[in-house]
């Protein structure tokens, strides 16, 4: 396979790597207090050998170790969250260790000459909200625009971009309809509640935002391509409607202040009542989209389950070790169906994309040649993307660090750097080398 080169892309492409806050800092350091992702590792059944992010990388005390890996590979921007349960343990009461913990953070990027990528919500809901009913409560969306206002006078005069929430389908519908994440709900309900919420979150966090930083504004969204699992009308519309809720209902409501009417079939009894007049405060101007994209998956009707009454059917592609196949193509697809049907001009960025290997550390180093191919598969696929007139500005991996994989525990290894959960110990994978070379500039030697 050709191996493309920063070279490759558009001047001032950005290269980057992601991670999250309760991925990687270790909640048990520092003041930080307890979110919903604590008490759903703590009940049996939710996560593979009920681990929790306690220490995780224990990057809270390794970030300068970790930044440095990062200028080491000349990487140009760092995509990180910062934890609402850390910035406000009980999710309204600035708590000024985890401010200036994160001070500390944006000052090593800037020092290394990494961009700071801020997300502000990457799933770590403080318990004290999560209480009070959560994503399914309309406050909630009030609470998240104080603590987006909160981090962003102290960090906002420093980072180069900030997301308000990552992958809003994961925090509504993967984890108040399919329960596989915190809060481990199924229920449609709440799901429908939550799907409302959290995009008047972004909306009302836009808002507040506006004014007080001159960062670009924006959301990460996940797509999934939905493939139908046969020719069949059935399988063709339940494909359709899994579109539907995952890739159209979140970027449909911020292009063009509506749901989809595929959606809204199952989910319209369940919506807040007035959520219509939100719409407007939901469909602001961005600065910028966020796209992570893996995989997809193939879809069959299932007539006798209730709404969406579709079921996931195995394919035939390889596969990862999360048993993702692996489907190039899909990211740049969507990127091209986002700048066609929604995003126009607008700014693109790959905010996440990258797989998890079994690897394992033989003579201080590890070959993941399986993650090079895929990295510089998905690299292809996004300039072909760019070729075919997306205006994508960057391509972020995820991730750094092996790292807490939610539901999967530390079971699932997604890093560049390979971390001994034990030790804590770093090893730089081959893919990071590979990455590393990659972007290398003419008067600057990468790592080897
Ligand atoms: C995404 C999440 C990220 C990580 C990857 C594998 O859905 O945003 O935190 O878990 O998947």
């Amino acid at each position: 396979m050709t191996r493309l080169s920063r070279f490759d892309f558009p001047e001032g492409f950005l290269f980057g790597a992601a991670t999250a806050a309760y991925q990687i800092e270790g909640t048990s350091f520092g003041t930080c207090g307890p979110s919903h992702w604590d008490s759903f590792a703590a009940t049996p059944g939710n996560v593979v050998r009920a681990e929790d992010g306690s220490t995780a990388c224990d990057h809270y005390h390794r970030w300068p170790e970790d930044l440095d890996l990062m200028a080491a590979a000349g990487f140009d921007a760092y995509r990180f969250s910062t934890s609402w349960p850390r910035v406000m343990p009980d999710g309204v009461t600035v708590n000024p260790e985890g401010m200036d913990f994160y001070d500390r953070l944006v000052d090593g990027m800037l020092e290394r000459g990494l961009r700071p990528f801020q997300t502000l919500y990457h799933w770590d809901l403080p318990s004290a909200l999560a209480d009070r009913g959560g994503w399914a409560n309309r406050d909630t969306c009030h609470r998240f625009a104080d603590y987006a206002e909160a981090i962003t006078r102290r960090l906002g005069d420093r980072v180069a971009s900030i997301a308000t929430i990552n992958e809003p389908w994961c925090v509504a519908w993967l984890s108040h309809f399919l329960g596989a994440h915190a809060p481990g709900l199924r229920d449609i309900r709440a799901a429908a509640r939550a799907m409302h919420h959290i995009l008047l979150a972004h909306g009302l966090g836009l808002e507040r935002l506006r004014g007080i930083t001159k960062a670009p504004l924006g959301i990460v969204l996940n797509f999934d391509h939905a493939t139908p699992a046969s020719d069949a009308p059935e399988d063709l519309a339940a494909a359709a409607r899994q579109d539907a809720i995952f890739n159209r209902w979140f970027i449909e409501a911020i292009t063009r202040q509506a749901y989809p009417a595929e959606a809204m079939l199952g989910l319209a009894p369940h919506l807040p009542e007035g959520w219509q007049e939100d719409m407007a405060t939901i469909g602001q101007p961005l600065d910028w989209l966020g796209v992570n994209y893996y995989t997809r998956h193939l879809h069959a009707a299932a007539p006798e389950a209730p709404w969406p009454s579709t079921r996931e059917v195995p394919g035939p592609l390889p596969k990862t070790q999360m048993g993702w196949e692996i489907y190039p193509e899909g990211l740049k697809g969507f990127l091209l169906r986002l700048s066609r049907d929604y995003t126009g001009d607008l700014p693109l960025y790959v905010t996440e994309n990258g797989m998890a290997n079994a690897d394992t550390v033989e003579d201080n180093a590890v070959t993941d040649a399986i993650r090079e191919d895929f990295l510089f598969a998905h690299l292809a696929a996004t300039r072909e993307a760019i070729a075919a007139g997306a205006n994508v500005r960057g391509f972020f991996y995820w991730s750094l660090l092996d790292n807490y994989e939610w539901a999967e525990g530390y079971d699932k290894r997604f890093g560049l750097v390979h971390v001994d959960f034990a030790s804590l110990k770093r090893t730089p994978k081959s893919s990071y080398h590979a990455l590393a070379r990659a972007i290398a500039r003419n008067d600057r030697e990468a790592d080897r």
